[in-house]
């Protein structure tokens, strides 16, 4: 599918999606978190793609938030609409997605940027990353996600001192604090990625999954993480792939996995 505002290659079953909006720094506009949404729900039933990464147009940002120039006159019902149409198409649509996301952040990661790339399974940034939730600088809050997310990822005291001064961490910071995972130089950036998506796509895709599942499943309201993992470790054994990796250990071979 051809899109406006967002670029698609697949290489080695690895899909890049890129966010290209350069001249307004990859800000998310509607159409965007469209396009994204219909890119990811693609890439689903997409048997080719086993890992997506995605990244920001240029060096200069990732995504540097939401299109403020869209929203500037809501009204509070639009704004409640707005945070709850992007959390359920692009926001927890992207954390609860079965293959694995990674953000790589290039650049500014600010508001909306930063909740895309939290909302992935995990991140890693080039050293010119730039991290923040400024939306209280507009007089607004995080609406797609970042009150929580970023409190699950730093703790809730780094999160309420980023939010309240709406200030931005560079790639270090955001590393030690545990945003991110790997800090690389930003021509390495993609190559990284791809690095790991290369390790994660030797195992088994279904146990991955069931893997993304149980542990998201930590961080849901009203759903006991132990038993999603009992649940879905036991799911596991009825899987073509569970009878190929166990058998390829134990007769001394590398594992070929279906993927069912
Ligand atoms: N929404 C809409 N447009 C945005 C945008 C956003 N979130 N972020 C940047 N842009 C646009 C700018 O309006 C500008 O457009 P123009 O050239 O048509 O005027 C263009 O992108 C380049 O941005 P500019 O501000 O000129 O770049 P800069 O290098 O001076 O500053 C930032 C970079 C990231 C510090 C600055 O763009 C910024 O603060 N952006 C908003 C960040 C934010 O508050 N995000 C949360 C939104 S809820």
């Amino acid at each position: 599918m051809s899109y406006n505002n967002i670029l698609e290659s697949i290489d080695d079953n690895i899909l890049t999606i890129t966010i290209d909006r350069p001249k307004k720094l990859n800000a998310l506009n509607r159409e965007t978190i469209q396009e994204l949404h219909e890119a990811f729900k693609e890439a689903k039933n997409d048997e080719e793609v086993k890992v997506i990464i995605i990244t920001g147009s240029g060096e200069k940002a990732f995504v540097a938030g939401a299109d403020i120039s869209e929203f500037a006159d809501y009204s509070p019902k639009e704004g409640k609409k707005l945070a709850a149409d992007g959390q359920e198409k692009l926001f927890n649509y992207v954390a609860n997605f079965p293959k694995p996301v990674i953000a790589a952040i290039n650049g500014f990661a600010l508001g909306g940027g930063l909740e895309l790339a939290m909302a992935a399974h995990f991140r890693i940034a080039a050293e010119n990353a730039k991290m923040g939730l400024p939306e209280v600088s507009l007089g607004v809050i995080p609406g797609y996600g970042g009150t929580q997310r970023l409190s699950q990822l730093v703790g809730k005291g780094r999160a309420m001192e980023m939010i309240m001064t709406a200030g931005m961490i560079d790639a270090n910071q955001a590393l030690q604090y545990s945003l991110v995972n790997h800090v690389v130089e930003i021509d390495q950036l993609l190559e990284f990625a791809e690095k790991i998506a290369a390790k994660i796509m030797k195992n088994s895709t279904v146990a991955v999954a069931a893997a993304i599942k149980a542990i998201n499943a930590n961080f849901e309201d009203g759903v006991n993480g132990f038993e999603t993992e009992i649940n879905e470790f036991g799911r596991s054994f009825g899987t073509e792939d569970f009878k190929e990796g166990t058998s390829a250990f134990l007769g001394k071979r590398k594992a070929n996995f279906p993927g069912k």
